[in-house]
C-alpha cells in the first residue's frame, strides 16, 4: 500500500498538476504579457526529470495527474512523456490544452494513454478569439475539438474565461455549441495571476452568478448532485447530457477539500494556486541523480507548507506575481 501525502489540515493530496512547459503558441490576455520571455533551457526540467517527479508522487499515493503549461503540446517529446506517465496505472490522467494541435495530436495522445482533455475555448467568433488569444486561430481549435471527440477520450471539457466586454455576450452561443458537440463546459472567473495591461480585471470580472443568470434565460439549470472535488460547481440541463461548470475563485473556494498540488516546469512544488509557498524540487533532483529517497522526503515535508486557503481578491489586495503560464494552469 503506497504511503499517503497529508497536510496539517488533514487533507490528503492525491492529485498533481505537472506543468511541462512555460511556452505557448497563444498569448491569451489573461494569462501572459504580449512580450513574455520564456525560461532558458537549463532551468526547465527534462522529460526524464518530469517523469521522475511523477513516479515519486505516484509512489506517495497520487492517483491523478494533469499535464498543464503553457501549452503542453508545444513541448518536444510530449507523446513520450504521456506514454511513460500513462504506464504508471493512474486512476485519472488528463491534460489541459488550448487545442491548437489537437487536429493531428488527439488520436496519438489518446493512444499514448491520456484519459481526459480540458480544452480552452473563449469565443466562437474568429475575430474575438484572435483578440483574446492574440495569436490563435479559431478554426484550428474547432477542428481540434472534433478530432478529440472522435479519438474516444473518457471526457472532454471546454474552459471559458468570461470577461465583460470581451466574450460575455457569447455565453448563449457557447452553451449551444457545447450542447451540440455533447461536451461539458466550465465558465471561469478570471484570477489575478501576473500583471496584465489589456483590461482592468476588476471591471472585466463577470461573476459565475451573472453567467448563470444569462444561461437561465435560455435553459433550466439544476445543480448536479455529485461533488466534483475540484474548483468547479456543476449544473445540468434537463434536456441535455452535458454538465455546465462554474469556477469562481472570487466567490467560492474549495480550499477545505483541496487535494492538489502543482509542480512548475522549473521544478518548484507549489502548494497552493493562490499563495507563493513553494519548495525547489529541481535542486533535490539534480543533487541526487541516482536515489529518490531525498526527493520523496522533500515532497512529504513540503505538505506542512500547504496553506489553509487562498486569498484572491479583485481590489488588488492580493496579486500573485507569477503568470498563469509560469504557474501551470
Ligand atoms: P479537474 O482536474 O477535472 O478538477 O479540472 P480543473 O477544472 O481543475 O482543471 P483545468 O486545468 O481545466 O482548470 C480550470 C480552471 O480551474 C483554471 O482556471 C484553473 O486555474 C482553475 N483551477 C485549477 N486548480 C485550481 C485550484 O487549485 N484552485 C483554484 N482556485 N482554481 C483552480
Ligand atoms: N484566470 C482564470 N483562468 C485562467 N486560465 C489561464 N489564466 C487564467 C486566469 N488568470 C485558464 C485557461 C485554461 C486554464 C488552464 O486556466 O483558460 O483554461
Ligand atoms: Fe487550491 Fe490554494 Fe485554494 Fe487550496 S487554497 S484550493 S491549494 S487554490
Amino acid at each position: 500500500m503506497p504511503q499517503k501525502l497529508t497536510d496539517r489540515f488533514g487533507r490528503t493530496v492525491n492529485y498533481v498538476r505537472l506543468s511541462v512547459t512555460d511556452r505557448c503558441d497563444f498569448r491569451c490576455v489573461y494569462c501572459m504579457a504580449e512580450d513574455m520571455t520564456f525560461l532558458p533551457r537549463q532551468q526547465v526540467l527534462s522529460l526524464e526529470e518530469i517523469a521522475r517527479v511523477a513516479r515519486n508522487f505516484v509512489s506517495l499515493g497520487t492517483e491523478k495527474i494533469r499535464l498543464t503549461g503553457g501549452e503542453p503540446m508545444v513541448r518536444n517529446g510530449i507523446l513520450d512523456l504521456v506514454r511513460e506517465i500513462g504506464s504508471y496505472g493512474l486512476r485519472d490522467f488528463a491534460m489541459t490544452t488550448n487545442g491548437s494541435q489537437l487536429a493531428t495530436m488527439a488520436e496519438p495522445l489518446r493512444k499514448a494513454g491520456m484519459h481526459r482533455l480540458n480544452i480552452s475555448l473563449d469565443s466562437l467568433d474568429a475575430d474575438k478569439f484572435h483578440s483574446i488569444t492574440r495569436t490563435g486561430k479559431l478554426n484550428q481549435v474547432l477542428d481540434g475539438i472534433d478530432a478529440a471527440r472522435k479519438a474516444g477520450f473518457r471526457s472532454i471539457k471546454l474552459n471559458t474565461v468570461v470577461m465583460k466586454g470581451r466574450n460575455d455576450e457569447e455565453i448563449p452561443e457557447l452553451i449551444e455549441f457545447a450542447r451540440r458537440k455533447q461536451v461539458d463546459i466550465s465558465f471561469i472567473e478570471e484570477m489575478p495571476l501576473g500583471e496584465i495591461s489589456e483590461h482592468d480585471r476588476g471591471l472585466a470580472l463577470c461573476t459565475s452568478e451573472e453567467v448563470r443568470e444569462t444561461i437561465r434565460q435560455h435553459h433550466e439549470l439544476v445543480p448536479a448532485t455529485e461533488d466534483s472535488g475540484g474548483p468547479a460547481r456543476y449544473y445540468r440541463m434537463p434536456d441535455s447530457p452535458i454538465r455546465v461548470g462554474f469556477i469562481s475563485p472570487h466567490s467560492h473556494n474549495f480550499c477545505a477539500t483541496c487535494n492538489r498540488v502543482r509542480v512548475t516546469v522549473e521544478g518548484r512544488l507549489l502548494l497552493c494556486l493562490g499563495n507563493e509557498h513553494s519548495v525547489d524540487l529541481r535542486r533535490v533532483l539534480r543533487a541526487n541523480p541516482t536515489s529518490d529517497n531525498k526527493l520523496r522526503q522533500t515532497i512529504i515535508n513540503a505538505m506542512d507548507l500547504k496553506p489553509e486557503r487562498h486569498h484572491f481578491s479583485t481590489n488588488g489586495d492580493v496579486q500573485i506575481l507569477r503568470f498563469m503560464n509560469m504557474t501551470g494552469g
